[in-house]
Parts: structure tokens; sequence; C-alpha cells
């Protein structure tokens, strides 16, 4: 039998860079008022979220997307030909064929990159830094670009009371490379496609076409939450065990922002010490789906709320259903 050489790679990877693009137009509470019978207060205090970024006429998921990644790349210190993958993770990109992560790519300087694009909702990031750090620790890319950018106001129905003040847009990048020590845990993910219909595209293709209708963004939002401190809490407390630590030896916790009050339930399930730092960008942000933890990370580092070099465990959560997480070491 011939024997095939296999491709062998460094034993740990880490995430290197983070960067992150949002858009310019501030949208508090307020404005969504004239779209549904709601109110500040009930939007405060039921998900945390005061205002969101949504795209100006200029912007777009190319400029934020790109503008995320220049920062990873200059913060990361390599050169744009060391990077031999670019992942983009989307829900929001207009095109399913072909994919934004080749012209990404090519915008970005970056010769002959395998491209490609991904679509696993809020869970995202965490699905594309799995593959990155596979990909670099088994010998098949030194370096990896990954980028979450949404767009989701553009898929958001104004006029849902359930949905309608969610959703923000933005995009957060992180290099991925070879390290000396582990700085990405195993992986915890999976999926339950018996929830497809918890968050869905109101319309497939066929139908948006034959009605001359846009598709939305639809969910059952009782159901979602419900998921995501049941199921997902325990996910959480799962990447912990696999990376084998404690909740004690955790310095951040930067979970999917979907709304404040799940995260709170899952630091009550996790049982995180007082001092451990957590994003709470929803407040400002709202929800960019596949681009929030990326962000977080990102405006934690910025802040100086966290430092690099401390543990933090990071976990998504969405359409699909779909959920992934891991514990890191920030950049
Ligand atoms: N403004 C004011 N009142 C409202 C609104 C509104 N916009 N919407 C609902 N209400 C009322 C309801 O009529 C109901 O009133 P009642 O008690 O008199 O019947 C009450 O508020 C509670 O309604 P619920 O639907 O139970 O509201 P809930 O507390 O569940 O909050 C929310 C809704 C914020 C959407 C919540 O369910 C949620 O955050 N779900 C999870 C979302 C999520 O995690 N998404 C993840 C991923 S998204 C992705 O993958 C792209």
């Amino acid at each position: 039998m011939t024997n095939l050489k296999a491709s062998t790679g460094p034993q740990f990877a880490r995430i290197m860079a983070v960067g992150s693009a949002t858009p310019s137009r501030v949208i508090p509470n307020e404005f969504l008022l004239q779209y549904i019978d709601s109110s500040d207060e009930w939007i405060t205090q039921r998900t945390g979220i005061k205002e969101r970024r949504w795209i100006a006429e200029d912007e777009n998921i190319t400029t934020l997307s790109l503008d995320a990644a220049r920062s990873a790349i200059e913060r990361s210190g390599i050169a744009a030909d060391q990077i031999d993958a670019v992942i983009l993770s989307t829900i929001s990109h207009y095109h399913q064929t072909p994919a934004l992560a080749p012209q990404l790519a090519t915008e970005l300087g970056i010769p002959d990159a395998a491209a490609y694009d991904i679509s696993a909702a809020c869970a995202g990031f965490s699905y594309g830094l799995a593959q990155a750090e596979s990909l670099v620790r088994s010998g098949q890319a030194r370096h990896v670009l990954l980028i979450a950018g949404e767009t989701i106001s553009e898929i958001t129905d104004l006029t849902d009371r359930g949905t309608a003040f969610l959703f923000g847009d933005g995009a957060g990048a992180v290099i991925v490379g070879p390290s000396e020590t582990n700085g990405i845990g195993p992986v915890v993910w999976g999926s339950d496609g018996s929830q497809a219909g918890a968050i869905w595209q109101t319309r497939g293709w066929q139908e948006a076409v034959a009605e001359g209708t846009w598709p939305k963004l639809g969910m059952d939002g009782r159901a979602v939450f419900k998921w995501a401190t049941g199921f997902i809490a325990q996910a959480a407390k799962k990447c912990l065990d696999e990376a084998g630590i404690t909740a004690d030896e955790l310095d951040v916790f930067i979970p999917h922002q979907a709304n404040d009050r799940i995260t709170d339930t899952l630091l009550r399930y996790l049982k995180l010490p007082e001092n451990v730092v957590v994003a709470r960008t929803i407040r400002q942000l709202g929800n960019n789906s596949a681009a929030t933890i990326p962000m977080a990370m990102d405006a934690l580092l910025t802040s100086g709320e966290a430092k690099s070099g401390q543990t933090a465990l990071i976990i998504g959560f969405g359409a699909g259903l779909v959920y992934a997480g891991q514990v890191i070491i920030l950049p």
C-alpha cells in the first residue's frame, strides 16, 4: 500500500490577537418605540440592552469584517502572507455563494489563502475557533484569520415585538497561531436540529421570491431562553471540565451576549467567584450573533478590565440550534 505523508504541526495553538469593529449609528431603545409597543424600561429590564449599533449607508458586512481583521492582523505582529486560512462566520451575508471570505482575503492582501464562510449563528465564533485551532495544530495552516461579521439589522423585523430590540451589527476577528503552551482548550459543541424552528429565517429563498418579500429573523424567545439557561449552563460547565480547570481558576467569562438575564443564570449555575470579570457588552451593542464574543473580548482587553494571559471561558449558542464553547487564554 502507498504510504501517504500526513501533515504535522505544533503541539499547541493560541489566540495571538483580537480586533473588532462597531458601526457608527447608535440606536437607543427609544428609536424602536415607533415600530413596536414597548418601553425603554421593559427592554432594559428583560434584556439589559440600552442601545445597539447599526450600519450607516457607507458601512456593510465587508467594511466591518475588514476593519476588524486589519486590527487583529496589525496587533498580532505577523505579516499577511503568514496567514494560510481565512474563515468568516456569518449568518447575515447576502450571498449564499460565493462565500465572502475569499474576497476578504484578497482585499487584505493575503495571497492564495484557503478561505470559506461558516454558518453557526451565535455559536459561530467558537465553531470557527475550534476549526482554526485544529488547522494550526495539524499543520494545515501556519496562522488562521477567523472573522465573525454580522449585520443582523438588515434581517431584523422592526415590527416584531419579540426580536426588534435584540440585535446589533458588528465584527470581531482573531489570529490563531502556534504556541509553546496551550491557549485554546477542547471545544464542547453540538446541535439539536429538532429545534430548528426556535430561531429561523422566516422565509426560504423560494418563498421570498414567490412572495416578493425580504426574509427576516424569527424567534421563539421563551424556548431559546429555557434552552440557554438549562442545557447551555451544563455545556459551559463541561468546557471547564474538559479544559481541566475549576471555576476558581477562571479570570474572565464571555458568554454570547443574548440577554443579561441568561448571563446571570449561567453565572449562578457555574458558581463563578465574584472577582471573575463578566462581559456585558449587550448593554451597548445588543446581540451581534457570531460577533458578540470577539467584540466583547476586544472591549474587555481595551478597557483594561481583562488582561492578556488571563483565563477566559467563552460559550456561544443560537440558531440551529447549535452551541460551542471553550476555555481560552486571552491574547
Ligand atoms: N415590549 C414590552 N412588552 C413585551 C414585549 C416588548 N417588546 N415583548 C413581549 N412583551 C410582553 C409579553 O406580551 C408578555 O406580557 P404578559 O406577561 O402580559 O403576557 C411579557 O412581556 C413577557 O413576554 P415573554 O415573551 O415571556 O418575554 P421574555 O421575558 O421571554 O423576554 C426575550 C423576551 C427578551 C426575547 C427573551 O425570551 C430572550 O431573551 N430570549 C432568548 C433570546 C436569545 O438568546 N437568542 C439567541 C440567539 S439569536 C441567534 O442565534 C441569531
